[in-house]
């Protein structure tokens, strides 16, 4: 029998390449170019499977335009802003993502960002590696303790379990807001808050961990950045959707928020030019999930969900 014929949208590990084409009759993007909605439309006449990445845009009018031929988006990412699953649905497209696998190493740029963000991480390093570190008092770059202060979470999934067990490590007690409360083992001790009202005041250093979703959108703007404590520090390593920029920015410019640390950002790539006035951002290219390890991992899980399918199994990651 045929192999099925797959088209990995970017260049991916060298491991993942390695067992595609073992496995498929694989197209590889050595080059890494961008593709168009063209470019997608015209693969699916070719191809009976993508591994696309979060930047390939499964909309309305690309997902109408499709060929029949396609008949899996297994995606290399955990979010699916990029997908629109209903039309996906409707045009009898099954889906996957790659959950589980990148959850460590998102929350390690979380705290990253956390830990950059509080204590000026990105201001000293441009300092000294610029030749502008000039002087030393105790009163010099003085920053944000981080030890002991309340974390919160919005979005207590995966990543935001292990950003978590993280906070746990440097004492900070736990507070969440999710869709639906864990359970009392999973909570490890944290406190929920059924309302982001509630989970605001809380927030000493929020950090964002759920999906972009029409109920998420710009879920931190003027008014919920209102609720949080004075100098309160804000981490998001989840999707630039989840901010209004313009909000963020006055927030920063007010003092209302001492710090924040950012990997990402409404548009990308690229981020909001506007951040780099300020050095109290600390900002990364989306990175979450940049790790050896993890970039392996992902494959894989996309490459499993591939062969259930073909082989007439449920893709354990099956979102449609
Ligand atoms: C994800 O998996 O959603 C990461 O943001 C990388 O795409």
């Amino acid at each position: 029998m045929s192999k099925p014929r797959l088209w990995i949208t970017r260049k991916l590990s060298a491991n993942t390449e390695a067992r595609a084409k073992r496995d498929y009759d694989v197209i590889l993007n050595p080059n890494d170019t961008l593709s168009s909605a063209d470019d997608i439309v015209r693969m699916s006449k070719d191809v009976d499977a993508i591994i696309p990445c979060h930047s390939e845009h499964f909309d309305q009018q690309t997902v109408a335009r499709l060929d029949s031929r396609l008949k899996i988006v297994a995606n290399h990412s955990v979010g699916v802003d990029h997908c629109d699953l209903d039309a996906l649905r409707q045009h009898g497209i099954c889906v996957t993502n790659t959950p589980d696998v990148l959850s460590d190493a998102t929350a390690e740029i979380a705290m990253l960002l956390l830990l950059g963000a509080a204590r000026r991480a990105a201001e000293g390093d441009a300092m000294v590696r610029s030749g502008n570190w000039q002087s030393w008092s105790p009163s010099f770059m003085v920053g944000t303790q981080v030890t002991g202060k309340r974390m919160a979470i919005i979005g207590m999934g995966r990543v935001g379990q292990v950003m978590a067990k993280r906070a746990r490590g440097f004492d900070m007690p736990v507070h969440y807001h999710s869709r639906t409360r864990l359970s009392s083992e999973l909570e490890q001790g944290a406190t929920y808050h059924a309302t982001i009202e509630s989970l605001l005041p809380n927030a000493d250093f929020l950090s964002l961990h759920c999906p972009a979703t029409e109920q998420t959108q710009g879920i931190i703007n003027a008014d919920t950045l209102a609720l949080l404590p004075d100098g309160a520090i804000l981490v998001n390593t989840a999707r630039g959707a989840l901010v209004d920029e313009n909000a963020l920015i006055s927030a920063i410019e007010s003092g209302k928020l001492a710090a924040a640390g950012l990997d990402c950002f409404t548009t990308e790539p690229g981020g909001n030019p506007a951040f780099a006035a300020h050095n109290n951002i600390m900002m990364l290219p989306h990175i979450g999930s940049a790790t050896f390890e993890t970039r392996d991992a992902m494959g894989f899980r996309a490459l499993d969900n591939l062969d259930a399918f073909f082989s007439g199994k449920q893709p354990t990651d099956r979102l449609v």
